[in-house]
Formats: structure tokens, C-alpha cells, sequence
């Protein structure tokens, strides 16, 4: 008897587990509320804090899985310029390199959203393909000043044109069914002390600036994640800002998805959880203890805990490692290569081209100079670089472009790298390569192949990173190597009846109006990606016409800049106490919306090249503009046609200025911009651009809120901020305003 009451028992308690098993809800799309609702509050605390895992080797983090309820981890890794992941992998028998593409200034000198999002595109498909579910970009600061060590990763001096790049960006990407996260969210706009620096920033620079392009690419690319950045913005770290991650970001622009930090730890998690912040990342045991004990003592309530945790789980659903999917770690690299080569021949940049120096018939001998014609400059360095299988360098790409090189020059530079190379390995650690020592060449050797070449080609390069600022002697004006050969490169092919090129191989501005005369052609990739190269020698012997145009402005020198009275150039750690250092533990964007050309332009100050500047080797004429108010805004419509000999593109920007009264306005603004198809010479193509009465709108800091004046508005189609070809005008009836729910 006491047997059978035993196995009967028995059989009920395994019933019982059966039945709770069978209760127990395993995540699916429609079932969120029901998993959160069976979720513990460790789970959901484990939720939201980072894991580490070796399951994609050289991602940056991982979200927690929760086995029993169905709940994958997923994966993160960085970009911009392709995902970053680590090439190799003890035991495999495969590498898993990925494309290094254009880097973001070099997509934003594209001026084609078209362009960028079928370069994100096949980016998403590696980001699929090797298993990663976000790829941590777009980068999307602005350019407040030339010497930020990450401008590579970002896009433009110009909310507008970073927004929409941002937009394309993200859309791509996502396409693929893998998500993004636009950074760094907000005002992170130098390295120096980029943990703790206090951006202070009026309301008005914040909305028409820092925040604008934000803006633009949350409601156009609507991205999964957003990352919060390490800085605080006027005294609040942004990770912690309610009005920024929940009042302005989800309540104002409608963001749906979640919000990372970046990666690292403050101490006040509790408040960065309650503020918006979802995820916590890489993550630390300590966040989680934070958590729970803010939890325990109902510093957080359950319904903050629940919204958090029923954000990751709508990302989490939408997730490739949620969808199961089998991914093949073998993406097609030849043909992204082939992509990212093609977007680098879109943008590159034509910076001066006097007599026609450019295009060269391809088949000349060539003199190329400079170490970076071996050790080209293809990406940056820090989380935005991408571990690539090759890089072609610029005497790769010359020769298979039919060039013949100078052969004595092209080896002493491969010797010259050879050495450099070898001493870091020795010391054990890399030369900080933007200070990589040209290589001089005697005055001797460049008189005889001035007498031996048919032309000369001298890559200048600059290489910067996440964690430092680049500075202004021998990196954003040239060393006095780089100037002396220059001197007598210029001085001795000119003698000689020869023509002298530059190629501006660069991740940022440097200075060029004190040498610029003394080359005849100038060419700006910026940090073009691995294949970028072959689309310099194409640019160089005319199989492909230069379209790109400046996303930022090269001052005359560095201080023409309004903030870099307010940038840490000359930063000492020794320097001052710690905690109120200016410009390293606070910062005043003293210049408030004077940035860029908005401040160039309107005060008339000179510069040596402009933004929205870029030559081409045909010339385009602008006719029949026209201009349509409607209540909304206005239609712009403008034609171009090739006047020129050769087919080519041309990007149209438009720029508004406002009527007087009210707000003081820059003298003009960026509010469109549109590029045509390849125009053989001769053709025409009518461009149609938009703007609505809410992109007209100045932020008004009295009123809290974004205002249209009524008024004449002009409007002018330029092929530069400085070279309007002709202007049109509209009348705005009322004066609309938009109130805004946050202010800082
Ligand atoms: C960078 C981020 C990056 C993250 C993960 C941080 O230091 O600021 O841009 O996504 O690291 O690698």
C-alpha cells in the first residue's frame, strides 16, 4: 500500500512539473507581455546589462540569452566602415574578414543617399552572414572642429547632409534584417577626456546642430538601437538624461527601439535605467547588483524595470539569432569589394585641377612619392577600423591602372615601410602611424626623376582614432619632410615642363591654402577603404569622373575655426586640476550655431576650400529654376546640363536664407540638396527637391519651439556654400511654429 501511495505521488509531482513546464512561455512575437509577466526580476535585470561570449569572436557585446523562455543572446560589433570582427579564429579553417569600405566623410563627399544605402546594403549582408545581429553605426557626431580624432566615422559640419546620410546608412543596413545604432547620442565631439567631458551647449546649437542630424535619421532611418555617448551634455551624462533618451528621443521623435550605452561603466546605473537607458553595455556584474537593489528599495519602479525590459524584447524579436537564422560566415567579398570601390569613385573629391592637369592619359611614367603611397590610409584606427583581408595601395593601383612607376622610388618606399614595419615589431609596439616619419627624398634624386617621369604624385596621408585628437604641427599642417619635398618635388617638375599631383590621403581636414599653390591638381579621397585606391588612379587617368564634394570646410588655418578657441589641441595631462580643466573636463560650444560654413560664409571670412566644394572634369550649366510655395513648404526644380566634353555628375545644393526679422539667421543654410544621373556631355536632367516649412524652421529658445518666420525666402542653387549659380524665391504666408516638450 505504502509502495503504490509512493509511485502515485510520484507521478502527480511529475504532472505538476510537466503542467508548470508546459506554462512556461517561450518568446515569440506576439507573446511579450506574457513572457515579461513569467519573467523573475533577475532575468529581467540580466536582461538588461551586457554578457560577454566568445560566439563571434571580436564583437563588442552581447545581450544575456535566457534559455528557459526562449530568449537567444545577441550579438553586437562595430563599424562604420564595415563590420569589425576578429579575422581569425584558433581551430578554424576559414578566415572571416570582412570589407573595409569608404569611411563616413568619404560616403557624406558622395552627396548620394542612393549611393550609401547600396554600400550598406551588402555591409548588412556580412553583418547577417557572420552571425552579428547590430552592427554598431552609423557614427554620426558632426564636424565641430577639423582636429576630432573619429571625424572619419562621422559625416559633416552639416546636420542636414549627415542626417540624410545617416538615414541612407541605416537603411541599408537594416534591410538585411539586422539592426544599427546610431552614435554617439550626443554632443561627442572630441576625444580628449571623451568619458567624462561636459559638452556645454546652448538649446539652439543643440536642436539646429548636435541634435538635428539625430533627428533626421531617427524618423527617415528609424534605427533599432541608439547609443547613448560617454560625455555628459550641460552637466548630465547623456546616458542618464531622461529629457534626451525618453522626452526628446521616444516621446518627441517617435524612436521605438532600444538605447545602449556606450561602453563603459558609470556609477550611476540607476539612474541611466530609469532615465531610458535599456541596455547597459559590454556589462558588469556591479550594474546588475545596482539593479536589483534599486528594484529591492523601489528606487526603480516595476513599471520602469517592465518598460525597459519590454524594449529589449521587441529588439530582441526582430533579431536574426531570434529568427534562427543560419548564417554562412561566408559572404561574397569579392563582390562587396567591387562595392566599395565603385562608392569610392563616386565621392572622391577634385580639389584644383589647374590647365587641365587632370586627367592624365594613363599610360605616363609616374614619380609617386610619399609613404602613403605603400601604406595607404584606407580606414581609421580604433573600433571604426575593420580587419580586411587586403588593402590596395596606391602603387598597386597606379600600375594595374597602366601607369609605369618610377621602379627606384617605388622600391626605396617599400623598403622604407619594410624597416618602419619591422622596428614596431621589434619594439613590440605600432609607430602612431599619423606621426609615421615621411621618408625624405634628396633634392638630388628628385631632379633626376623630374628629368626620368612624365609627371609627379605625392600622397600625403593622416591616420587618426577613436581616443586621441589629432593636433595642429605635423598632422593638420604638413611636417616640415612633407613641405621641403613638396618644395622641391614642385620646384623641379616645373622646371622641367612637368605637372605636380597631390593626393590628400587623409582621415580629416589638414591645412593646404600655404602649399596649395604649388601643386598643379589636388585630390581628396579622405580614407577611401580598401579598394580605394584603384579608385584614385581611376580618377587620376580619367576612367572615372570626379563627383564628390565636400562635407566639410578646409579653413585657411586652424584657428579660423570658431571653436577651436574651445577644443583641446595643446591638452597636457599634467595640466591644471582635475575636474575643472576647460576644454577637457568641460567644454563650451562658445561658437553656438556658428559652425562650419554657417559661420564662413555669414561673416565673410575666407577659406581655402569651401563646403560643398568639388571640381569635375567637364563643366555644368544651372537654368530654369524654379520655385512652388505650397502650404507645406515649397518644390524647387532646377536644370542641369553637361556643357563640358566628358560625361559626368553633378550634385545641386540648395540653401535658403530667411527673411530679416526675428531670429538672427546664418546667411544661408543647406536645406537639399540632389545629384544628377552620369550626364553625357550635352544632356540635361531636371532635379526636383523639397523642403518643408518645419525644415525651414530656427529654434527659438524664449519660446521653446522651432519658428518659420513668414517672408521672402530666397532660394539659391550652388554648386559650392560659396559659387551660387542662381536663385529663385518664395513667400512664406504665416509664421508657423512647432513647440518643443524638452529644453536643457
Ligand atoms: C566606442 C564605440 C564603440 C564601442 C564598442 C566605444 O569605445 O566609443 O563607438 O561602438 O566602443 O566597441
Amino acid at each position: 500500500m505504502k509502495k503504490i501511495c509512493f509511485i502515485a505521488l510520484l507521478c502527480l509531482a511529475c504532472c505538476l512539473n510537466s503542467f508548470a513546464q508546459k506554462n512556461i512561455p517561450v518568446l515569440r512575437e506576439d507573446n511579450i507581455e506574457e513572457v515579461i509577466a513569467a519573467m523573475t526580476t533577475e532575468e529581467k535585470v540580466s536582461l538588461l546589462v551586457g554578457a560577454s561570449s566568445s560566439l563571434v569572436p571580436g564583437a563588442a557585446g552581447y545581450t544575456r540569452e535566457i534559455e528557459r523562455l526562449g530568449i537567444p543572446m545577441t550579438v553586437l560589433a562595430d563599424g562604420p566602415a564595415g563590420l569589425r570582427i576578429q579575422p581569425k579564429r584558433d581551430g578554424a579553417n576559414q578566415t572571416f574578414y570582412c570589407t573595409g569600405f569608404p569611411t563616413s566623410t568619404l560616403l557624406a563627399s558622395s552627396w548620394d543617399p542612393e549611393l550609401v544605402e547600396t554600400v550598406t546594403t551588402a555591409m548588412g549582408n556580412e553583418v547577417l552572414e557572420y552571425g552579428v545581429d547590430v552592427l554598431l553605426a552609423p557614427g554620426m557626431n558632426l564636424h565641430r572642429n577639423p582636429l576630432c580624432g573619429r571625424n572619419f566615422e562621422y559625416y559633416s559640419e552639416d546636420p542636414l547632409l549627415s542626417g540624410k546620410m545617416a538615414a541612407a546608412y541605416i537603411r541599408g543596413i537594416q534591410k538585411n534584417g539586422v539592426g544599427t545604432s546610431a552614435k554617439h547620442f550626443a554632443a561627442n565631439n572630441q576625444e580628449i577626456n571623451r568619458l567624462e567631458n561636459d559638452a556645454r551647449v546652448s538649446n539652439r546649437a543643440l536642436r539646429e546642430l548636435y541634435l538635428k542630424n539625430f533627428e533626421i535619421a531617427v524618423k527617415e532611418g528609424k534605427p533599432w538601437t541608439v547609443m547613448s555617448s560617454y560625455n555628459k551634455l550641460n552637466g548630465d551624462y547623456t546616458q542618464q538624461s531622461q529629457g534626451l533618451l525618453t522626452t526628446l528621443l521616444r516621446d518627441e521623435w517617435g524612436f521605438d527601439g532600444i538605447v545602449m550605452t556606450d561602453w563603459g561603466v558609470k556609477d550611476n546605473t540607476v539612474k541611466s535605467a530609469k532615465a531610458g537607458n535599456d541596455l547597459m553595455e559590454p556589462g558588469r556584474p556591479v550594474e546588475e547588483e545596482r539593479l536589483l537593489a534599486a528594484i529591492n528599495s523601489g528606487e526603480i519602479s516595476q513599471e520602469e524595470l517592465d518598460r525597459n525590459v519590454r524594449n529589449m524584447l521587441n529588439y530582441i524579436i526582430r533579431t536574426p539569432h531570434f529568427r534562427k537564422y543560419n548564417y554562412s560566415n561566408k559572404p561574397d567579398l569579392k563582390a562587396h569589394a567591387q562595392v566599395a570601390r565603385k562608392a569610392a569613385e563616386e565621392s572622391i573629391i577634385l580639389l584644383k585641377n589647374e590647365g587641365n592637369t587632370l586627367p592624365l592619359k594613363g599610360n605616363e611614367k609616374a614619380a609617386l612619392y610619399g609613404i602613403n603611397s605603400v601604406d595607404f590610409v584606407a580606414i581609421g584606427t580604433g573600433s571604426g577600423e575593420v580587419n580586411t583581408a587586403h588593402i590596395a595601395n596606391m602603387q598597386e593601383a597606379m600600375s594595374a591602372a597602366g601607369f609605369s612607376l618610377d621602379e627606384d622610388l617605388a622600391e626605396y618606399y617599400c623598403l622604407c615601410y619594410a624597416t618602419q614595419t619591422a622596428t614596431e615589431k621589434m619594439n613590440g609596439s605600432a609607430i602612431d602611424k599619423r606621426h609615421r616619419p615621411e621618408s625624405s627624398v634628396s633634392l638630388k634624386a628628385i631632379e633626376r626623376q623630374a628629368q626620368d617621369n612624365d609627371v609627379a604624385v605625392l600622397v600625403l596621408g593622416r591616420i587618426a582614432g577613436e581616443g586621441a585628437d589629432r593636433v595642429v604641427p605635423d598632422d593638420f599642417e604638413l611636417s616640415s619632410i612633407e613641405r621641403e619635398m613638396l618644395q622641391n618635388i614642385s620646384m623641379n617638375y616645373h622646371k622641367a615642363g612637368k605637372k605636380v599631383v597631390v593626393v590628400l590621403n587623409t582621415v580629416g581636414v589638414i591645412e593646404t591654402a600655404s602649399w596649395k599653390h604649388l601643386a598643379d591638381a589636388i585630390v581628396l579621397p579622405w580614407a577611401p577603404g580598401q579598394e580605394g585606391a584603384y579608385a584614385v588612379a581611376d580618377v587620376l587617368c580619367g576612367k572615372v569622373n570626379p563627383s564628390g564634394k565636400l562635407p566639410t570646410t578646409f579653413p585657411i588655418n586652424y584657428m579660423d575655426t570658431p571653436s577651436s578657441k574651445n577644443f583641446p589641441y595643446t591638452w597636457d595631462m599634467t595640466q591644471g586640476r582635475r575636474g575643472n580643466r576647460k576644454n577637457v573636463d568641460f567644454t563650451d560650444y562658445e561658437e553656438g550655431i556658428w559652425v562650419g560654413y554657417r559661420y564662413f560664409q555669414t561673416n565673410n571670412v575666407e577659406v581655402s576650400y569651401p563646403f560643398g566644394y568639388g571640381l569635375s572634369y567637364t563643366t555644368f550649366n544651372y537654368s530654369k529654376p524654379k520655385v512652388k510655395a505650397d502650404k507645406d513648404g515649397f518644390t524647387a526644380t532646377i536644370t542641369v546640363t553637361n556643357t563640358g566634353k566628358m560625361a559626368g555628375r553633378e550634385v545641386v545644393e540648395l540653401y535658403v536664407a530667411a527673411p530679416a526679422g526675428g531670429l538672427e539667421k546664418p546667411a544661408r543654410e543647406l536645406k537639399a540638396f540632389a545629384k544628377t544621373k552620369l550626364l553625357a556631355p550635352g544632356e540635361s536632367e531636371t532635379l526636383t527637391m523639397k523642403v518643408s516649412a518645419y525644415e525651414l524652421a530656427s529654434f527659438n529658445e524664449k519660446t521653446a519651439s522651432w519658428e518659420t518666420a513668414a517672408g521672402e525666402y530666397k532660394v539659391l542653387f550652388g554648386a559650392s556654400s560659396a559659387d551660387i549659380h542662381t536663385t529663385a524665391s518664395f513667400r512664406m504666408k504665416k509664421t508657423q511654429s512647432w513647440p518643443v516638450k524638452i529644453m536643457w
